[in-house]
């Protein structure tokens, strides 16, 4: 039998890891779908984020350090910025909780893309505190974690004074995602324009929890999606930092138990082949058809 102290958020978000392994899986398995996320994605070019002039904000610093937090597998952003002196590699870090999965897809498909580092927004501070990090990106990633909002304090809390936390989503995606997979949080902004946190038992309002050390702007794009650009004026006073640590050791901890545990390591092994079999036939179809499918299941 396996016991341990629950953090349940953490456990319900380990729910989530087969259906996001299988998704990157088959991505990265078919030509089509593989070539479709290239055409998109902007490594090797100048970085480019919606609603937020990067390459403008990043030219003021001398070699600046970018975190891809949450990557994925998408390469999204582009990894130059450009000067009045010509382009200029960023020193790009590209982080997430599922890297060493990722790593090896990468290697099973013989993909010759960057390596992606470990680590988890909610404990950053442990794992790129001395990074000297100028700009972090978490993109359609904030509202996947077990908890957004130590999510976005220790993004802040790793941060450069006068760096910018850039966060970018789709609005209420766990309501349109029905409480599946990593989808636990929605992610709007409310009447008086402030970023909203909220899921069936809470809602947060981010603007009240981050105004001491940092300002926010807030977008709605053409698409829909939400664009928050926040800006550290100040270092988080008592910030927790030894609370943090012990919750990373908890997770840890849980990962460990997981592993340790034969009925729920064979749940999670079931779950990821059955994901990964229907993953398997929808990547395989061009990107205009997986988008009829998509509304036909969520009609
Ligand atoms: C939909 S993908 C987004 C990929 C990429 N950022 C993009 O915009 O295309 C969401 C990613 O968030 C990652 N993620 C989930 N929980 C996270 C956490 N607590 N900290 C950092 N990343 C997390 C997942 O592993 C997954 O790779």
């Amino acid at each position: 039998m396996c016991v341990m102290e629950r953090d349940q958020e953490f456990w319900d978000w380990i729910e989530g890891i087969p259906y996001e392994l299988a998704f990157w899986n088959n991505t990265y398995r078919w030509n089509t779908s593989f070539d479709g996320l290239m055409h998109w994605s902007r490594i090797g070019k100048t970085i480019q984020l919606a609603g937020f002039d990067a390459s403008a904000f990043l030219a003021g610093f001398d070699r600046p350090v970018v975190l891809d937090v949450g990557c994925g597998m998408s390469y999204a952003f582009g990894n130059q910025v450009e000067t009045s002196d010509g382009m200029h590699p960023l020193e790009i870090h590209y982080i997430d909780p599922l890297a060493s999965f990722y790593n090896k897809i990468k290697e099973r498909y013989h993909r010759d893309m960057p390596d992606i580092e470990f680590g988890m927004m909610e404990n950053l501070s442990i794992t790129h505190f001395d990074k000297g990090a100028k700009l972090i990106i978490i993109s359609n990633a904030l509202d996947h974690s077990s908890n957004p909002i130590r999510g976005i304090l220790d993004a802040l809390n790793v941060l450069d004074v006068g760096g910018c936390l850039y966060l970018n989503h789709h609005p209420n995606e766990a309501e349109a995602e029905h409480y599946k997979g990593f989808h636990r949080y929605n992610i709007c902004t409310n009447e008086a324009h402030q970023m909203v946190v909220w899921n069936r038992e809470k809602r947060i309002i981010v603007d009240d929890i981050i105004a001491p050390f940092a300002t926010m702007e807030t977008k709605t794009m053409d698409n829909g999606f939400i664009v928050n650009v926040i800006i550290k004026k100040s270092e988080l006073e008592h910030y927790p930092q030894e609370a943090n640590k012990e919750a990373y050791v908890h997770k840890l901890m849980a990962l460990l138990e997981v592993s340790q545990c034969p009925s729920y390591t064979l749940k999670m092994k079931m779950k990821y082949a059955w994901y990964n079999t229907i993953q398997f036939f929808v990547q395989m179809l061009p990107y205009k058809y997986k988008q009829r499918l998509r509304s036909l299941i969520y009609r």
